[in-house]
């Protein structure tokens, strides 16, 4: 395992299944532990796209383990909207901090951010590409649920194209022989690269627009929201916007104990009458978030060996 102290967290890619399973055993330390280790640490949220988890989750760690938070939640109240370059940013406020999480809308924006900064970068999401801070806490999920992540039958459903947290997700699972089921309308398949890079791994995958054919098989469901702000064409997503919608009857056609995840915000792809039910995890899946990002922030930063 190569040090978490000083590391940049930009892509599910760059851990080993060790180092994933190291951050998992770290997070679970801290379901209960608030010492604040980070006391006098500072971190920056920069959010140059909406979020209310990823940011608030991250808020909540750092104010959990002793640390502060500075930060923005709309590139329109910052320089960037005068012009900045993303690079000019991060150089000014690693001045002011210790961590920086940032979300952007650019793919790739997160690793450049990292090349130009000599503190720690945490990507909190980088367009339709990687979501590596929520991928750790879907696995956490999924370990705490089922008990172990090796070898289940996990199957995505909805906006596979755009979707960056359904990207992370399946590299991640490749680490851990899962067999994933891809469910989507045409138009919104995975990626054909991410699907090669599955293939050379050996991952088994099978593709298709009905959960119906492999809602037997599943382990884990984990739904998404068709991802409306990256659509070129308004017309295409209005045509899929209503694909899928999951309630209590999928249940019927399932094991009995089937999980379903969502990263949410859900839009109507998951009806809330399944909430009730106790296959849906999706809002303990987000309470998760605190423990992993507590995790991240504490390895990163040096106060965990
Ligand atoms: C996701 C994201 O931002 O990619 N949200 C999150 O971080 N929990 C999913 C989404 O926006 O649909």
């Amino acid at each position: 395992m190569k040090p978490f102290k000083g590391r940049d967290i930009i892509s599910i890619r760059d851990f080993s299944r060790e180092e994933l399973i190291y951050i998992l055993k770290v997070a679970q330390k801290f379901e209960k532990q608030n010492k604040p280790v980070l006391k006098g640490k500072i971190l920056s949220t920069l959010f140059f796209e909406p979020s209310t988890r990823t940011r608030l989750s991250f808020e909540s760690a750092m104010n959990r383990l002793g640390g502060k938070v500075i930060g923005f939640a709309d590139a329109a109240v910052s320089s960037a909207a005068k012009g900045e370059s993303l690079h000019d940013t991060i150089k000014v406020i690693e001045g002011y901090c210790d961590v920086i999480v940032l979300r952007h809308p650019v793919e790739g924006a997160a690793r450049v951010a990292a090349e130009s900064a000599g503190i720690p970068v945490i990507n909190g999401g980088d367009g339709a590409n990687q979501h590596p801070t929520q991928t750790l806490l879907d696995l956490y999920t999924i370990k705490k649920e089922k008990g172990k992540i090796t070898g289940l039958n996990v199957g995505f459903i909805g906006d596979l194209k755009y979707g960056r947290t359904v990207h992370s997700l399946a590299d991640a699972l490749s680490k851990f022989n899962c067999n994933l089921f891809f469910i989507s309308p045409d138009s919104l398949k995975m990626p054909s690269d991410l699907l090669e890079e599955l293939g050379e791994r050996g991952t088994k995958y099978t593709e298709t627009d009905d959960l119906n054919k492999v809602s037997r098989y599943l382990d884990v469901l984990y739904a998404t929201r068709i991802q409306k702000e990256r659509f070129a064409d308004p017309i295409e997503y209005e045509r899929v916007k209503h694909s899928y919608v999951i309630g209590p009857s999928l249940l019927r056609k399932t094991k009995k104990d089937i999980i379903i995840m969502h990263p949410l915000p859900r839009v109507n792809e998951i009806s809330p009458n399944l909430d009730k039910c106790r296959q849906a995890v999706y809002f303990k899946q987000a309470h998760n978030g605190v423990m992993v990002r507590k995790a991240l922030l504490a390895l990163v930063l040096g106060k965990v060996k």
